[in-house]
């Protein structure tokens, strides 16, 4: 009888853990299936935003010009800090600053554009050209723009 009860209980206790561990995977997909929809929404926006605004300098393949304009394709100065990068859209930028080696010193001026629309833009140009950095949702952007440097 002991025995009898000891083995429902391994039973109550592998299918509850089973259906427990199920159910949070399931959550789990649903939630990266909507951020995926909104990835290929924000490169698509993003895209047409950068036809507009970025390509006389920044190239359509996104690497630069010269010594003129930096590379945003493999871009470790893009990447490596992407509320920054936000800024320099949103504000313009004009510094010493060094990509990938090379020591850029040139203007970017700022862009008209709404918090949503550097949302896109900054998604598209973090994943295109064999760049990865992901989704970057509207929120982030709205709270980076209000803790830029200048
Ligand atoms: C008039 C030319 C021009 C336009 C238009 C322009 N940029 Fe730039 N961009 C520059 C220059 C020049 C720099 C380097 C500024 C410096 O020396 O501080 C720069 C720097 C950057 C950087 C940081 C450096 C890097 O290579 O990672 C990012 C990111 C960037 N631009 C993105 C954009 C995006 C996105 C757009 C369109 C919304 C855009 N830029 C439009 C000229 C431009």
């Amino acid at each position: 009888m002991n025995k009898l009860k000891r083995a429902l209980f391994v039973v109550i206790a592998v299918v509850t853990l089973a259906c427990g561990g199920a159910s949070e995977t399931k959550e789990e997909s649903t939630l990266s299936s909507r951020d995926q929809i909104r990835l290929k929404q924000y490169q698509i926006q993003g895209a047409k935003i950068y036809a507009t605004y970025c390509t006389n300098c920044h190239q359509q393949d996104g690497k630069g010009l010269a010594s003129l304009y930096p590379p945003l394709a493999g871009s470790d100065y893009l990447l490596e800090n992407l509320p920054r990068a936000a800024c320099i859209i949103k504000n313009g930028q004009s510094k010493e600053i060094v990509v990938n080696g090379v020591t850029y010193n040139q203007m970017m001026p700022g862009n008209p554009i709404t918090n949503l629309e550097i949302a896109e833009v900054l998604t598209f140009i973090s994943n295109a050209w064999g760049n990865e950095g992901g989704l970057i949702g509207v929120r982030d952007v709205e709270k980076w723009v209000t803790e830029c440097e200048e």
